[in-house]
């Protein structure tokens, strides 16, 4: 079943400019209009709505944090992300005024339902962005978008994740449109944008053999530093945790506005810094935070977009993504990083599809 390939996490990284285009393509009518058949929010319903919970675990918790983003940009609803063990257990104001929404691969992981459990109890309306049709927390949700992946088998998620990123983006411009709060041109531009990226993802796929051969280089690090600012913050904890999962190597990723607020003390000779500078309103403050740690000696591989060659005059090496507008990035700039932590895993002779300790649905506390 793994079609030739060596594994099925690699296997599933090719699959997603086909899951990014399903996910998208089954919901655009032949107007381009967004379509959510499986999500019956009103314009009343959507109007009484004064706040919005994203819950969930790993993965889908980077997803959720731009969901964030993406629903308080088109939508202008407040947004808070949480990870559905700590929003469980904290109390958190949750009533018929409020849209809960988790996010789920499996649909089964037991703290993502019990959140959903406790909110529905509190009256919120829960909507579900789950790629397990049937699955519990489908089950147990008033609204689903399926995402389209297809069977995810790795242990570490990636289809899962740049489907549910292109959900997120769906659900929030739909709830803008009901909304009204995106003019029509604008709402436009941004769907023609999403129909572009099956296509660069695969352009990205098709640079894979500069991406091997850094890792290549790389893969005795004992740690690694991930660092981005705005929506890129969110794709270096993905990237961080892909790596981490799949490779044992202790990486982190920080806001590179904290730098100066305590991790730049561990910069020294030959720390690798993944840095992503793909935000264009940030993009000059992202250079002077390359700056900051290769004047303390750290090897730095950026990832910028095809237009920003700046970077190069500062960095060791950069990734470069297709161009796109800031917001919609986050689909494009984490697969370098998963093709990165796939190839060091591979380099360190580790268990790729199953990693040591860990479950592909966790089912218990
Ligand atoms: O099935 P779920 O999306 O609810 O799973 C959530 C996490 O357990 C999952 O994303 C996990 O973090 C992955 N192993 C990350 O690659």
């Amino acid at each position: 079943e793994k079609e030739g390939y060596q594994h099925f996490m690699i296997k599933e990284i090719h699959e997603q400019p086909k899951g990014v285009h399903e996910t998208l393509m089954r919901r655009l009518d032949k107007d381009h209009n967004i379509v959510l058949d499986g999500i019956k929010l009103t314009k009343e319903d959507l109007e009484k709505i004064n706040k919005v919970y994203i819950v969930a675990c790993g993965t889908a918790y980077h997803a959720g944090l731009v969901g964030r983003y993406a629903i308080e940009k088109f939508a202008k609803i407040p947004v808070e992300v949480d990870v559905a063990s700590e929003f469980r257990y904290r109390d958190p104001f949750v009533d018929e005024n409020t849209l809960f929404i988790a996010v789920s691969q499996s649909g089964e992981t037991l703290d993502t339902l019990a959140a959903l459990r406790e909110a529905k109890r509190k009256g919120a309306r829960i909507l579900s962005v789950v790629n397990v049709v049937g699955s519990s927390v489908a089950r147990e949700s008033h609204d689903v978008f399926y995402t389209w992946a297809g069977p995810e088998i790795a242990v570490a998620s990636t289809k899962a994740y740049t489907t549910q990123l292109m959900a997120m983006y769906l659900i929030a411009l739909n709830m803008a449109s009901t909304k009204g709060t995106m003019s029509k041109e604008d709402y436009s531009k941004v769907v023609a944008e999403l129909k572009t990226l099956p296509e660069k993802i695969e352009k990205i796929l098709g640079d894979i053999d500069k991406i091997q051969h850094q890792a290549d280089a790389q893969f005795s690090n004992e740690s690694v530093f991930f660092m981005g600012r705005g929506l890129d913050v969110n794709v270096a904890h993905e990237g961080s945790l892909k790596l981490k999962e799949i490779s044992y190597i202790n990486s982190f990723a920080i806001a590179a506005g904290e730098l100066k607020h305590g991790t730049i003390a561990l910069i020294e000779d030959g720390t690798l810094v993944i840095a992503l500078a793909t935000q264009d309103h940030l993009y000059e403050k992202m250079l002077s935070n390359i700056q900051e740690v290769k004047a303390r000696g750290a090897y730095v591989l950026a990832v910028a977009k095809e237009g920003n060659k700046e970077a190069e005059k500062t960095a060791d090496v950069v990734m470069y993504i297709p161009d796109t507008t800031d917001e919609l990035t986050p689909i494009l700039s984490v697969i370098p990083l998963q093709l990165f932590a796939y190839f060091i895993a591979v380099a360190r002779g580790c268990d790729v599809d199953k990693p040591k300790n860990l479950a592909k649905s966790v089912t218990v506390e």
